[in-house]
């Protein structure tokens, strides 16, 4: 059993923040169609949330990156686990992660990404733990910044447990 040692954020200031989110997304895309491109599996709670607020049309997809190595080194491996589906050259492009912490894995897939030559590419993430950079990638669309503890909920797990824990809440960091 792991330790829920404090709820960081509850389900209604979540939602309120998506929101807003979503509402900047509409506004600054109006006219247009976007990719919502959502980084498995942390990223599927969100995106859901996201995409649901989004008023103007919106398509999805899902990649899976997978990483070998220390976490907290920038030298980290990272390979596409599963790649996306969808044809988006030239196509409006948002990557969608709850968290970036390194920014080895969003550094990663934007170059990945740029290389199917969407027409415009952005980065949205709910959670900027900055302490952590190690690799300096845009958030074009950030939610909240949070000190460095780890964290889980809203889809973030640890050891694989807590994905559907509505709110954000700091654990002990596992080992
Ligand atoms: P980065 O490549 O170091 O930026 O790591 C990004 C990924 O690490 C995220 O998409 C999460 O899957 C995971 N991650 C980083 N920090 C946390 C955390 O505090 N809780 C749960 N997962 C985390
Ligand atoms: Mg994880």
């Amino acid at each position: 059993m792991i330790d829920i040692q404090e709820i960081l954020f509850d389900e209604q200031t979540i939602i309120e923040k998506v929101r807003d989110m979503a509402v900047r997304i509409s506004k600054d895309y109006a006219g247009k169609e976007v990719v919502l491109i959502s980084i498995l599996k942390g990223a599927a709670v969100f995106t859901a949330d996201l995409m649901r607020h989004i008023s103007i049309p919106v398509m999805v997809d899902y990649v899976q990156a997978a990483s070998y190595g220390a976490s907290t080194t920038s030298s980290r491996n990272i390979v596409i686990k599963k790649d996306i589906e969808t044809d988006i050259s030239g196509r409006h492009v948002l990557l969608v992660d709850t968290i970036i912490d390194t920014g080895s894995t969003m550094d990663y897939l934007i170059k990945k990404i740029r290389e199917k030559r969407p027409a415009s590419l952005r980065t949205v993430a709910l959670l900027d733990k900055r302490s952590r950079r190690q690799v300096d990638v845009p958030i074009d669309y950030p939610g909240f910044t949070i000190p460095d503890r780890f964290v889980v909920g809203y889809g973030l797990d640890c050891k694989e447990q807590y994905r559907n824990l509505p709110s954000i809440a700091v654990v002990a960091k596992p080992a």
